[in-house]
């Protein structure tokens, strides 16, 4: 669709605020993209009303999500970024691939299962059938290459299987896309219990550490991270803290495991924790600099909205329309 250009789309949900997983998974990784991809990068606000949203807080997050992407390095001239309910063909394709995704499919995601153990008493339709959305998400762009975490990994196979059925029925009608999993950073565990992904919903603070934490927060929460009673700096089974913090600190400095384990030695865990806190804040201090100076200009965030709205909405009308007219829909227009 774009003279030979690859595509990449990703989108992260404005239903909390954004932590280390959500940057090292994803979004740290979104700008190495855009010299070879044409990219779209979304704030899918659809997405997480799945769950029940403060609306108040809904709108925030969605502000502070765009800035963020440009804070973590992603240029609005060379990437489209634009808020999902802004882009009405998201809803539209996402009712269509319903009526090809079946239940069974939809029942098997672990994500499912997950958030409706967690909200018993809201198991919306909406919750069930989120995969349909995101495949929508990332159709209507003709994707080459989605990269996220490997929590979401599932969903784009799932994505891929409705590609290829709906492309049996109908020769040509997407692009089939491949996850992209970043090799580090791909599952950065919780600080308090790390046999569980870190995620922005979790309720105990200490288990999280924000992109927006200040350096004092970030260091008291590594320097609290649960490790165990050994006392080495080595990525090991068993290890689950110390090799998720080993993970993280790689993720900030570029260091290999190998070298992580050299450069601890002899040394306790205490001086590994400051080191990984340390490096951390470093990393994302530039980062929320840059993010206070995007989000005190709102009126600039709402022009870009309305422009990535603009860019986004082009290419998924085509989409829409090419899918619309291969399935008998009428078109009058
Ligand atoms: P969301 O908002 O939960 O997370 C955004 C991205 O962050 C990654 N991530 C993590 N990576 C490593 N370690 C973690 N602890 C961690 N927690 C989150 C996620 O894998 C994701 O890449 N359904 C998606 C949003 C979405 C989407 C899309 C993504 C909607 N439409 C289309 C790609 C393409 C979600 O809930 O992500």
């Amino acid at each position: 669709m774009f003279q030979n250009q690859l595509v990449s789309y990703s989108g992260i949900q404005p239903s909390g605020n954004l932590t280390i997983g959500n940057y090292l998974g994803a979004l740290k990784n979104f700008a190495s993209y855009s010299e070879k991809y044409k990219c779209f990068y979304c704030v899918v606000d659809e997405h997480a009303i799945t769950v029940r949203q403060n609306p108040a807080d809904l709108r925030r997050r969605t502000y502070e999500t765009l800035a963020l992407y440009m804070a973590a390095g992603l240029d609005p001239e060379k990437n489209t970024l634009y808020v999902q309910s802004h882009v009405h063909e998201h809803a539209e394709l996402a009712w269509i691939l319903n009526c090809f995704t079946m239940f069974g499919e939809l029942s098997r995601m672990t994500q499912f299962k997950d958030k409706s153990a967690r909200h018993a008493d809201n198991i919306n339709a909406g919750l069930f059938t989120y995969p349909a959305l995101m495949a929508a998400d990332i159709l209507l762009y003709q994707t080459d290459v989605v990269p996220v975490g490997v929590d979401q990994k599932q969903h784009v196979e799932l994505c891929r299987d409705i590609a290829m059925r709906m492309n049996q029925l109908y020769p040509d009608l997407f692009t089939v896309p491949e996850p992209i999993i970043a090799k580090s950073g791909k599952k950065i565990m919780s600080l308090a219990d790390p046999t569980k992904k870190m995620s922005k919903s979790d309720e105990n603070p200490n288990a999280i550490v924000y992109i927006l934490d200040d350096k004092d927060t970030i260091i008291r929460k590594f320097k609290r991270a649960v490790t165990d009673s050994d006392t080495v700096v080595r990525y090991a089974e068993g290890k689950d803290g110390i090799n998720n913090l080993m993970s993280i600190y790689s993720c900030f400095t570029g260091k290999e495991f190998d070298e992580i384990e050299r450069e601890f030695d002899g040394k306790g865990y205490g001086e590994f924790k400051l080191a990984v806190g340390e490096a951390c804040a470093d990393a994302l201090a530039p980062v929320q600099k840059r993010y206070n100076e995007i989000l005190s200009d709102k009126a600039g965030l709402e022009a870009q909205m309305k422009k990535g709205a603009e860019e986004a909405s082009y290419v998924a009308r085509r989409t829409l329309s090419k899918v619309q007219k291969k399935l008998g829909f009428v078109q009058v227009r």
